[in-house]
């Protein structure tokens, strides 16, 4: 087994700093409540915020969905909520990947209730050919097709996050 690299550090890092002018351009001179969803954003949430060129509240949320394998369920608990009162605020999340759309159908439901002035999403990755739910992402680094993938903050029962590139196995390699 190998892990063959899908996009490289280099692609990533490329695509990062062209979401952060994009982002800093429609944020220009506005406060920003930036929550991360752990914990597959960790990373991606670290190197986004750092291009940003207007101040930032930065907030965590975790959200995790019980299913099998590497497939997700409609299951999804909120393990942690953020602190921050964002009422009359503008809220923007950052996740690692978009993929049935449970996580953040879940999310949207609970923060829209606390009547925040604008809500965007910005994702590493998407995977439409898996969606279940429409899901409006505001920046997006990169789409992807059907496919499981590992790195750059996105795991497999806990490992491979630590990759600073996006992967997928390679089960012929040995
Ligand atoms: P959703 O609720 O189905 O949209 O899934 C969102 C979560 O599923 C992501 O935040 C990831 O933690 C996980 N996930 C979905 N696809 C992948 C993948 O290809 N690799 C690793 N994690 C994934």
């Amino acid at each position: 087994m190998s892990i063959d690299v899908f996009i490289s550090e280099d692609q990533i890092q490329k695509r990062i700093k062209e979401l952060g002018e994009e982002i800093s351009r429609d944020y220009k001179g506005e406060e920003v409540i930036v929550v991360g969803v752990l914990n597959g954003s960790f990373m991606f949430c670290a190197d986004l915020v750092r291009v940003l060129k207007f101040p930032v509240i930065t907030e965590f949320m975790a959200a995790a969905s019980y299913g099998e394998g590497t497939t997700t369920s409609g299951d999804v608990k909120i393990l942690l909520d953020i602190k921050t009162d964002i009422e009359g605020k503008h809220v923007l999340f950052i996740e690692d990947i978009v993929d049935t759309g449970h996580t953040f159908k879940k999310i949207l439901a609970m923060i829209e209730k606390r009547n925040p002035k604008s809500v965007r999403i910005a994702s590493l990755l998407s995977k439409p050919a898996r969606r279940e739910h429409h899901i409006d992402i505001d920046y997006l680094a990169f789409e992807i097709e059907d496919k499981f993938v590992i790195g750059y903050g996105l795991d497999l029962g806990g490992k491979y996050r630590e990759l600073p590139y996006i992967g997928v196995y390679n089960p012929e390699a040995n």
